[in-house]
């Protein structure tokens, strides 16, 4: 066919090409820095929200008909390191919140060093009634990894760093009269209530037993709730079917690496990634329970960065069903 119309497919393509090799590269080497611009712009800018710190506030009608409110505070993921004196800074101003009861759910410190600090840090919330488990990361120190890796497949339990001295943070908050609830259970007397706990140990790490904690709720409990460090679905359907009242959890850093605005696109478990952080339920054997999961307030120091997540701690305020 004859006619002057633009001609397109291969022959455009090759019609499209320099001949001078020089412009050709100039394209090309433009092409790339404008690439390596965006991603040092998107990287800083998640090495900035990794340590921009927020409190978020949710109420869950969780409580017996008739009681006033009670505040939990739930922190998650700390990681800590001695020389983030940030993260230090937002941790003690968590006093101010002046909770009824502090949920820590693991990944507390990653290095020996930062126990000290951890623990001065939180002060004036060690004097509240709380309970921890602890998560692999609790464990052993943070070897390196791509930090994009968990993108495209969930972690494996770090077992190539050293041991940190779990014991030490376990005793520092356990002298304070926070419950250990790894594998435990614990019943505390909180502004006036009288609320049973059971945790298991971290499950991605397999070290959950929720057997040393099963059975049906006490019936002179006000309130009877679940902590554990990952919240597997092994865990959840057996808290949640023997009665459990709201379930905490941490470690999936609410995707840490998300799309806008906080939507996981892998949460290191297998939870549904819609649920990787805050409010939701979990239904099993016909029961449904809140279901809390803490985006927490670290990353691996390995890998400093947060995008569309920020790091958080949340006040709860549990209160009367209707
Ligand atoms: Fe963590």
């Amino acid at each position: 066919m004859g006619g002057s119309g633009r001609t397109f497919g291969v022959e455009q393509l090759l019609a499209d090409q320099p001949d001078d090799p020089m412009s050709a590269g100039r394209r090309l080497g433009g092409a790339l820095a404008a690439v390596t611009g965006l991603g040092a712009t998107v990287t800083f800018g998640a090495w900035v929200e990794a340590r921009a710190f927020i409190v978020r506030r949710v109420e869950v009608p969780v409580l017996p008909a008739g009681q006033r409110e009670l505040r939990v505070l739930h922190i998650s993921d700390m990681h800590l390191m001695p020389y983030q004196h940030r993260k230090i800074d937002f941790l003690a101003d968590l006093g101010g919140l002046r909770p009824d009861l502090v949920v820590s759910t693991g990944d507390h410190a990653s290095s020996p060093e930062a126990i000290g600090p951890l623990v001065d840090a939180l002060g004036p919330l060690l004097d509240v009634p709380g309970v921890f488990v602890f998560g692999s990361n609790d464990f052993a120190e943070p070897t390196f990894h791509n930090p994009a890796s968990y993108l495209f497949r969930n972690s494996t339990p770090d077992k190539a760093g050293a041991e940190l001295p779990w014991w030490e943070l376990q005793a520092a908050f356990t002298s304070r009269g926070w419950a250990d609830l790894d594998n435990q259970r614990a019943r505390l007397e909180v502004a006036g209530r009288t609320i049973d706990l059971r945790g298991t140990g971290d499950a991605h790490a397999g070290l959950d037993d929720y057997s040393a904690v099963a059975g049906q709720p006490s019936s002179d409990a006000d309130l009877t709730l679940g902590v554990t460090h990952a919240p597997y679905r092994r865990v959840l359907d057996a808290m949640v079917a023997d009665g459990v009242d709201m379930v905490f959890a941490g470690h999936t850093h609410g995707g840490q690496i998300c799309l806008p605005v906080n939507r996981a696109i892998i949460d290191n478990c297998d939870l549904p990634t819609s649920q990787a952080s805050g409010l939701s339920s979990w239904t099993s054997e016909g029961r449904t329970a809140p279901l809390h999961v803490s985006a927490g307030i670290g990353t691996s120091p390995m890998a400093p960065i947060r995008l569309f997540c920020r790091p958080e701690a949340t006040l709860l305020r549990l209160t009367a069903r209707a």
